[in-house]
């Protein structure tokens, strides 16, 4: 299969404007994409190359020696050519906390309701709106899976403890319309890649239940079997989980 390649020549934006410099990077892979290009490079400012990892561009080793010195060579392959993938993994916006507040709810009613208690699922859903993941998008590291503009789920890394090793997925959740198609495994891979860049060797998730045999699948070994409280102060049914990043 023969590779069409394009480079990002320039992206410059106010630092104190991350938002815009994603909705330009987005933008720009989209472009590619729509004139078939499968793989897109730039050569990264250090100070700036975690931020382009998180967008999903791995080192280019192969052209390490083709970019002057201080700059790091990095590439993507772009969802949608190359691959019969219609979705792709980003770090979420600001603007994209009603897209994830409508799958996550989804998610709770149709993925998990079937394995807890009407009362579980009515405590968990109580106060999800939109204005409650603002905060919490500062706090933690959020990636989306998109369709067609649409946010079929999330996936949030708390790295807060990096520096001492520690990670923990906070929360992974997808629609009915984005489970079953491959999106959970590469969220799953995106947030791993990220914790291991970041240091983490220990990865925990306090799981819930339906999802444990997932984890499992991925090498996390169960705990203990323990619950998570909800706003309201109920003890939700969860399974605490963990993997060694380093094994
Ligand atoms: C659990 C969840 C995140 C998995 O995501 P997904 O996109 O459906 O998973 P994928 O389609 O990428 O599946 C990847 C692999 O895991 C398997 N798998 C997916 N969900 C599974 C589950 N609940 N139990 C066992 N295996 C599962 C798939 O069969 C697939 O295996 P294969 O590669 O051998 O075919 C998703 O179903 C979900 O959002 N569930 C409801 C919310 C939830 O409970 N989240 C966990 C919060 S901690």
């Amino acid at each position: 299969m023969s590779v069409l390649s394009g480079r990002v020549i320039t992206l410059a934006v106010d630092r104190g404007e991350p938002s815009a410099a994603l909705a330009i990077l987005d933008w720009l892979e989209r472009a590619a994409g729509d004139r078939g290009l499968a793989d897109l490079h730039l050569s990264a400012d250090t100070s700036e190359a975690e931020w382009i990892r998180q967008n999903g561009y791995s080192l280019d080793e192969a052209r390490r020696s083709a970019v002057p010195p201080g700059l790091v060579p990095m590439h993507k392959t772009l969802a949608g050519s190359g691959t019969d993938r219609p979705w792709h993994i980003r770090s979420a916006r600001p603007e994209d906390c009603g897209g994830i507040c409508a799958a996550h709810i989804e998610s709770i009613k149709a993925l998990c309701a079937p394995h807890y208690r009407p009362e579980h699922i009515e405590a968990w859903l109580e106060g999800k709106t939109p204005a409650l993941y603002a905060p919490l998008l500062a706090k933690y590291r959020w990636f989306v899976a998109e369709e067609s503009g649409r946010i079929l789920g999330f996936g949030t890394l708390d790295a807060a403890d990096a520096a001492a090793g520690q990670g923990e997925i906070h929360g992974l959740y997808f629609s009915p319309r984005g489970a079953g198609r491959g999106v959970g495994l590469a969220m799953m891979r995106r947030l791993e890649s990220i914790a291991i860049e970041l240091g983490v060797r220990t990865l925990k998730v306090n799981g819930t239940t339906n999802a444990a045999p997932f984890y499992a699948k991925f090498g996390f070994v169960t705990i203990a079997r323990t619950t998570h409280r909800t706003r309201s102060g109920v003890e939700l049914p969860s399974v605490a989980m963990v993997k060694q990043l380093d094994a």
